[in-house]
């Protein structure tokens, strides 16, 4: 199913310097495949290659970049299900959610590939006093030039997916920098970029120790770092990024509402896909569910018992909801953060147990807000459970937190609406479901800690390209 190892790719190129990246099967924890570990020398290379490409890049033509994107999405959906073979074991991601990203992965490739063909730009009236009359502006978006992307474990395919394939639309060469846990996924990808007739040196993707990475953030000869991950490394890494633009996708505590009037059951199952799909390690993972105190017991009955009925296991087995975190050592740590919160005085209503990599899906209530799983990213399957009378207050409940991603709320108030809509402190507000929703050409990112810029292919097209001005006057 998987190779017995796969190369990195240095400037185009697939190179098997070494295999010194075992690749564990989340799972079972055996060794999976090993990878070649790039180098302080290689991504030096591979960084002077791109900058060489910066040229070439631009002078692509929309057509030829969109072409190069439709052959990749023709390819992923001939390998989908390698593909989610691969994230299934790399990851240890149940292989229904593995397929889902898939699916995800060729639609960001999709859009990417339409957006291509749609960077524009704007004529601007100049004359508007009688010192620029005769005068007019446009402008028009050039590539910002050679990217540096580092993604994470959580969605090995689709987050290195939201900063390859605008960069190929946007005509920026880059270099990739996968999660060393699961760098399988972007290898493939690499597979298929290594088809195309890209310019030399447009792409490279290496795996790397954390140590022997630090020039994805600090050489001047990349224009923009794009990350994806934890927010302390995210901020740090920015701290060190000198000139270049950064974008940061960093994580959260994300909460979902459930107001007066809503439907409970429709609720309760989205709120467990929510907070327990994947095992919860997303950004968007409902961690923090505030009800209705009226919707109190019914919600707590339900959930709990629809939690106890979540299946879980070997992530490979199609029935299996909840699969293994990604380490043992995250699930130790969430596990402890469970305990402080019983410790001081959290109600465990479902789960609570760990068995090596694998924690059970968590429920809790009576939660001190100070504790780590109310106030800290969980990142895992653990969901908090609390009451509000006043939706004002739940409001303020939401946005008393480091972070801000999305939120969610049940209501069917468009007063309420609204007045989410305004108040709360996030990147995004979905109705009617939980935050954990996403598509992926909508604008996707964070306030606060949770981070800064966008995502969603076309805003991060927009961070990958400048503004030009041209003004031309007219004499006569
Ligand atoms: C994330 O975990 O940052 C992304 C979530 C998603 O794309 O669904």
């Amino acid at each position: 199913m998987l190779q017995e190892s796969y190369p990195y790719f240095l400037a185009n190129t697939p190179v098997s310097a070494n295999r010194d990246l075992a690749v564990h099967d989340k799972y079972t924890g055996e060794v999976a495949t090993h990878v070649a570990l790039a180098d302080a020398k290689a991504i030096d290379q591979a960084i002077a290659a791109a900058a060489a490409a910066a040229e070439p890049m631009r002078k692509l033509p929309a057509y030829r970049r969109q072409a190069i994107l439709y052959h990749c999405v023709k390819r992923f959906e001939e390998r989908s299900e390698e593909l989610a073979e691969a994230l299934c074991i790399e990851a240890g991601k149940p292989i229904r959610d593995a397929r889902g990203e898939v699916t995800r992965l060729i639609d960001t490739f999709r859009i990417a590939a339409e957006e291509t063909v749609r960077i524009g730009g704007e004529v601007v009236p100049m004359d508007i006093n009688p010192r620029a009359e005769g005068y007019t502006g446009m402008w028009k978006r050039v590539p910002i030039g050679p990217c540096s992307f580092i993604s994470p474990f959580n969605f090995p395919l689709n987050l290195a997916a939201h900063k390859v394939a605008p960069a190929l639309a946007a005509g920026c060469p880059f270099v990739l920098k996968p999660a060393s846990l699961t760098p399988i996924g972007a290898l493939i990808i690499g597979e298929v970029l290594a088809e195309t007739n890209l310019p030399k040196g447009a792409f490279s993707i290496l795996p790397c120790r954390r140590d022997g990475a630090d020039l994805f953030t600090t050489d001047d000869r990349l224009k923009l770092l794009s990350f994806t991950g934890s927010p302390d490394v995210g901020w740090a890494l920015k701290a060190r990024a000198g000139k270049k633009p950064v974008v940061l996708e960093l994580g959260g505590n994300a909460a979902c509402i459930v107001d007066e009037g809503s439907d409970i059951e429709d609720a309760v199952a989205r709120i467990v896909f929510g907070a327990y799909y994947q095992s919860g390690q997303s950004c968007i993972s409902v961690q923090r569910i505030i009800v209705h105190e009226s919707h109190y017991d019914e919600v707590r009955e339900k959930l709990t018992a629809a939690v106890k009925a979540l299946k879980s296991g070997d992530p490979k087995d199609e029935s299996t909801f909840i699969g293994p975190m990604i380490s043992e050592k995250e699930a130790i740590r969430l596990h402890k953060w469970v305990h402080e919160a019983t410790e001081a005085g959290a109600v465990v209503l479902a789960g609570g147990e760990r068995d090596g990599a694998m924690l059970q899906a968590t429920l809790l209530e009576n939660v001190p807000v100070d504790t780590n799983v109310n106030c800290q990213e969980a990142f895992g399957p653990v969901a908090i459970l609390s009451s509000f009378r006043d939706f004002d207050a739940a409001l303020d409940e939401v946005n008393d937190s480091d972070f801000g991603l999305q939120a969610g709320i049940f209501t069917r108030d468009i007063y309420k609406i609204q007045k989410a809509w305004d108040k709360l402190e996030v990147g995004g507000v979905v109705i009617g479901d939980v935050p954990s929703w996403r598509v992926d050409h909508m604008p996707y990112g964070g306030v606060k800690d949770s981070g800064l810029g966008r995502e969603g292919v076309r805003y991060a097209i927009e961070d990958m390209t400048e503004l030009r001005l041209l003004v031309i006057r007219d004499p006569y």
